[in-house]
């Protein structure tokens, strides 16, 4: 393992710990009361949360918990029923079609379902947000573009077809994409899910490194519990439509909270009744 590794958790877990002590930072995004009905059923129940500027959080929660319609509401892909969902001093349901763009360009997401256009291959896929901005000519677009992908261990693979990769591959497909335009906001709906341990955790470790580098606000959906509290700041936990806890990845850890408990440590026995 590399000394810049070491160096780079040593740094993160410092972070984590001078956070821990004092869980300050400015907000980026909030939600005031948020709720959304599908289906006929409330998914969010009245969602208040705060993602802390410049930090790596960590969303976590049961399946269908309403993790991935969180980050839709982030980016204004669905628009709660009742509350209110901020980016900074915006609120999102009063900006207009050409303002809300505006804002979806500072904005990188990662999809859970990968979202990759079928008829692109591989390079094509992961230039596409680039060529879509237009601030790049082809040739520095091709640079970033060979960076990112071997930055998930994917070089030379940028002539193959979504059909023609395993799914885990089209995840790091999707990684790539979203890390290439290094936005201000990164929206990750698991990045892991699905792939064995040693690429999570090169994935982490990219995801990290990356925020060491641009700071950038970065928000995780993850199942990866807990090895996803090593690499966060902040963590949110979301149940049932609710948030039921959040803070730092420490406090989180550290918690009472009996149905946080249960579900970090995976116990069939407690508060959330599965069998
Ligand atoms: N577009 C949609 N139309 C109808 N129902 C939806 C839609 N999107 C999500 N849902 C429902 O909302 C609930 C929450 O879904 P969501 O995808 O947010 O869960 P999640 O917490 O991300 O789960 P997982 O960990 O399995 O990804 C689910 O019951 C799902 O069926
Ligand atoms: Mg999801």
């Amino acid at each position: 393992m590399s000394d810049l590794y070491h160096q780079m958790m040593q740094q993160f877990a410092e972070e984590r710990q001078r956070y821990h002590q004092r869980p300050t930072a400015s907000v980026a995004i909030r939600f005031d009361g948020v709720e959304k009905t599908l289906d006929g059923r409330k998914v969010l129940d009245g969602v208040d949360l705060v993602i802390p500027s410049g930090k790596i959080t960590a969303i976590i929660g049961m399946s269908g918990g309403g993790k991935s319609v969180t980050l839709k509401h982030i980016v204004g892909l669905m628009q709660p029923d009742r509350g209110e969902v901020w980016i900074g001093a915006q609120r999102l349901g009063q900006l207009s079609g050409r303002r809300l763009n505006q804002l979806r360009q500072r904005f990188s997401m990662m999809f859970q379902s990968s979202a990759l256009f079928d008829s692109l291959n591989v390079l094509d896929n992961v230039a596409f947000p680039l060529r879509e901005r237009r601030l790049l000519d082809e040739s520095m677009i091709m640079a970033r573009v060979e960076r990112a992908l071997s930055q998930v261990s994917l070089t030379g693979m940028g002539h193959k077809f979504p059909d023609e990769l395993s799914g885990g591959m089209m995840k790091r497909v999707a990684l790539a994409r979203a890390l290439v335009t290094e936005p201000e906001f990164l929206l990750l709906d698991e990045p892991t899910a699905g792939l064995d341990p040693i690429i999570e955790h090169s994935i982490h470790a990219l995801v990290c490194a990356t925020y060491l580098r641009t700071r950038y606000t970065t928000v995780m959906i993850s199942h990866a519990v807990p090895e996803i509290f090593r690499w966060c700041h902040h963590v949110i936990v979301l149940h049932q439509g609710k948030v039921l806890a959040a803070g730092s990845s420490m406090a989180i850890t550290e918690t009472e909270h009996p149905v946080v408990r249960q579900f970090i440590r995976g116990e069939l026995q407690g508060p959330i009744k599965i069998i």
